[in-house]
């Protein structure tokens, strides 16, 4: 194989230079630049540039609203950034109905974040744990002008745990638990743990028994994006013949069964449970993305804990007692409200404006309500008419806008597929037809 021909010192060129190596590079068509540079801001580029790296252009969104969301009795209207089409929808059809049905009912079980130190020495868990406090003593020490300011707004670092790394023999972490009040925390529990690394290291090789044992030597330190406690719990629940607005064709009472028979394939069966947990995550995603939050962060934690007892499973759990219906989410949610994208992306502070400025337990409520409201929407239909229905209309503009049709060929087309299948060639030969 040739070498690679690599690109040197492509993050130093401006902006134009790197779309023009990049058009040169690939022999790419004229119209790319055209749409790199359309896709500028005319006013804020450098806050964006400022974002990331490397960057050349802006990737639209649509930022949407879903109104009508009672959440503990308080009206909102949650905003929402998606690439999906119906989900909007979905949470806005949802959140009308529960309004008019006692509403989401949530709590904020915990707030606590973790960090991990890891580190490498052969010594027992006794003699660690003997020390301990000893140890605890130096480390707050050591990260007073860290945690100074995050004290005063409620947080700081709030314990240790010492704890083997399974099937490791010689390696060791040190669990350290946070609270981080609005914030993320992100930033704060990563330079917290790597003050309190190195005072670790010298603490364990400067003590006469626990040196014995074996050098202590550092591995890494990073927070840990599992937060199985800092989890927020989101309820609906109504008499069962209530849920008529959603029964289609069946019985309240049978569209409250087959609801909660497909909660209970999605406890069970793992390949029904991640989709199941997807359309959760519709409504989560979007609030937090629109927030500013970081979406890998809160996908990988919440994932890993509907894993938690062996095998991936539903996050929500619904029940059927007396003729009522209750349904119930439970997901971690390490959410901020400040620092970060929340502040200095201008749509992602408008969100905040909007929802009334919430603090990182309330949007911590407002997700989980919105990851209720989509997957509540998602199995509505699934047990009733089947999800394209409600798909088709959205997924008919799509295709209508890849096939560049006009507003009077839309019209004609919303007519025609009006309770017929959608697909992209039946669409596109129905445009043929019409433009021949
Ligand atoms: C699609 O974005 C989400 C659903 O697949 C969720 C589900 O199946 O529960 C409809």
């Amino acid at each position: 194989m040739n070498k690679p021909k690599i690109i040197k010192g492509f993050s130093k060129l401006s902006a134009p230079e790197k779309i023009k190596l990049l058009m040169d590079e690939y022999e790419l068509d004229k119209s790319v630049k055209n749409t790199l540079e359309r896709y500028l801001h005319p006013t804020d580029q450098l806050l964006f540039d400022d974002i990331s790296e490397n960057t050349i252009s802006n990737f639209y969104l649509p930022f949407g609203l879903a109104p009508n969301f009672l959440v503990n009795d308080k009206l909102y209207m949650v905003p929402m950034v998606i690439e999906e089409s119906s989900v909007v929808a979905a949470a806005s059809k949802a959140a009308g109905f529960w309004a008019l049905n006692g509403g989401f009912k949530t709590r904020v079980i915990n707030q606590t974040k973790n960090g991990q130190i890891f580190f490498k020495w052969e010594g027992a868990l006794e003699l660690l744990e003997k020390k301990q406090e000893q140890l605890e003593g130096q480390l707050f020490k050591a990260t007073t002008h860290l945690t100074d300011k995050m004290r005063k707004r409620g947080g700081g670092i709030t314990g240790f745990e010492f704890k083997k790394v399974t099937n490791l023999s010689d390696t060791w972490q040190l669990l350290v638990k946070f609270e981080t009040a609005d914030s993320m925390g992100a930033n704060f529990i990563n330079s917290c743990l790597e003050q309190m690394a190195p005072v670790l290291k010298s603490f364990i090789n400067n003590d006469r028994e626990l040196s014995c044992q074996g050098t202590a030597k550092i591995v890494m330190c990073i927070l840990s994006n599992y937060t199985p406690e800092c989890l927020v719990e989101c309820t609906i629940d109504c008499p069962i013949e209530n849920l008529a607005p959603y029964s289609g064709s069946y019985s309240p009472q049978e569209f409250a069964e087959r609801f909660e028979t497909a909660v209970k394939i999605a406890l069970n069966d793992p390949y029904r449970a991640v989709t199941h947990n997807k359309g959760i995550f519709n409504g989560i995603d979007a609030l937090i993305l629109a927030t500013g939050n970081d979406f890998r962060a809160i996908e990988a934690g919440a994932h890993a804990y509907a894993s938690r007892n062996g095998h991936y499973a539903s996050l929500t759990t619904a029940s059927i007692q007396n003729n009522h219906f209750k349904y119930t989410l439970n997901v971690p949610l390490a959410l901020g409200t400040v620092g970060g994208l929340t502040n200095t992306h201008p749509l992602a502070k408008t969100s905040l404006e909007i929802l009334g400025h919430p603090s990182a337990n309330e949007l911590m409520q407002l997700a989980a309500a919105a990851g209720m409201a989509n997957n509540f929407s998602a199995i509505a239909s699934l047990v009733t008419s089947g999800i394209q229905k409600g798909h088709m209309k959205l997924h008919l503009t799509n295709i209508l806008n890849a096939l560049k049709a006009s507003p009077q060929e839309k019209e004609l087309a919303t007519g025609y597929f009006k309770g017929k299948q959608v697909s992209y060639s039946g669409v596109e030969t129905f445009l043929k037809e019409q433009r021949n």
